[in-house]
């Protein structure tokens, strides 16, 4: 690929996602868009890119697709989801007792297992949350990835990655060779396509958003701003997840980590984050 053109892809990740694609990554760009060539019926990534030089938009978006990392998987890191449901959710529910009204955002949540997974603590705390309003939102940037997520339709490597037997046969019915989420479970989860650069604001503030495995492939800058972002959309005891292997060191600004080996950190609240970790302390 040549430079030039290796630098107009990069640019336009950088500026649509806020992916960071650095030199050494030219023969991913290569691997990556071999596909997307066959299926435009073009040539090579010159072509690729000449299209894309005349505002080819649709051609943009499915770049970015090829080139981003959807890897996912249900209870992907499983300690997070123990740490969410025998802490978090609890606390939350003490503290929204009066309101009865529990907001979740897994931001990028690429194919929906993340979002799902969550919805599956949430429902095996059934009786401690009825007549609550629970609302558990999946966002990603990727149109392919909701659509796969609305779908809820899982094949069985999909299901064997992560889900305990217990959870497929509860929340999954079989259809041919795939699982299908049961309808209970659905009703709690909403995807949308949308990017967390610009469009996490407007959907209101949340209790608890899942960041993960999204920020790893962004610049320190980029990733401060997210940060920024994701502040303003959660609320002041809520708490926020990123991956167990992302650290944020140097970027955390308006987080105060709380478990940061595991990925858990809560709003700069000096006193919030002393009684979180009280709680988690009491947890065990
Ligand atoms: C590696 S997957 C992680 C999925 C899930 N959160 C997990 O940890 O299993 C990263 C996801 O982030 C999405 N993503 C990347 N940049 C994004 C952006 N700027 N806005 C929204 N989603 C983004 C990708 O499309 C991809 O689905």
């Amino acid at each position: 690929m040549n430079p030039d053109d290796f630098t107009f892809v990069a640019r336009l990740l950088k500026d649509r996602v806020g992916l960071l694609l650095t030199r050494d990554k030219s023969y991913l760009v290569q691997n990556r868009l071999a596909g997307l060539l066959r299926a435009h019926g073009l040539a090579n990534t010159g072509e690729l890119v000449a299209a894309l030089r005349k505002g080819d938009d649709g051609l943009a978006t499915d770049v970015v697709d090829a080139m981003m990392s959807r890897d996912t998987a249900f209870f992907r890191d499983w300690k997070p989801f123990k740490h969410l449901s025998n802490v978090v959710l609890p606390n939350l529910r003490a503290a929204r007792a009066a309101k009865r009204q529990l907001r979740i955002l897994s931001m990028g949540c690429s194919t929906g297992q993340e979002a799902y997974s969550v919805a599956m603590q949430v429902i095996e705390e059934a009786e401690s949350f009825a007549g609550w309003q629970v609302e558990i939102v999946g966002l990603d940037v990727s149109p392919a990835a909701i659509a796969i997520a609305e779908r809820g339709l899982y094949n069985q490597f999909e299901v064997q990655r992560g889900l305990p037997i217990r959870s497929l046969l509860r929340h999954f019915t079989r259809e041919g060779e795939n699982w299908r989420i049961k309808d209970d479970l659905k009703r709690l989860v909403s995807f949308r396509a949308g990017n967390v650069l610009a469009d996490i604001y407007p959907l209101g503030r949340f209790d608890v958003i899942l960041c993960r495995n999204l920020l790893i492939g962004f610049d320190q800058q980029t990733k401060l701003e997210v940060l920024q972002k994701l502040s303003r959309s959660l609320n002041d005891d809520g708490m926020l997840y990123v991956g167990v292997d992302e650290s944020l060191t140097g970027v955390s600004g308006s987080f105060a980590p709380v478990l940061p080996n595991i990925g858990v950190y809560g709003a700069q609240t000096t006193s919030l984050a002393a009684a979180r970790a009280i709680a988690v302390a009491r947890s065990g």
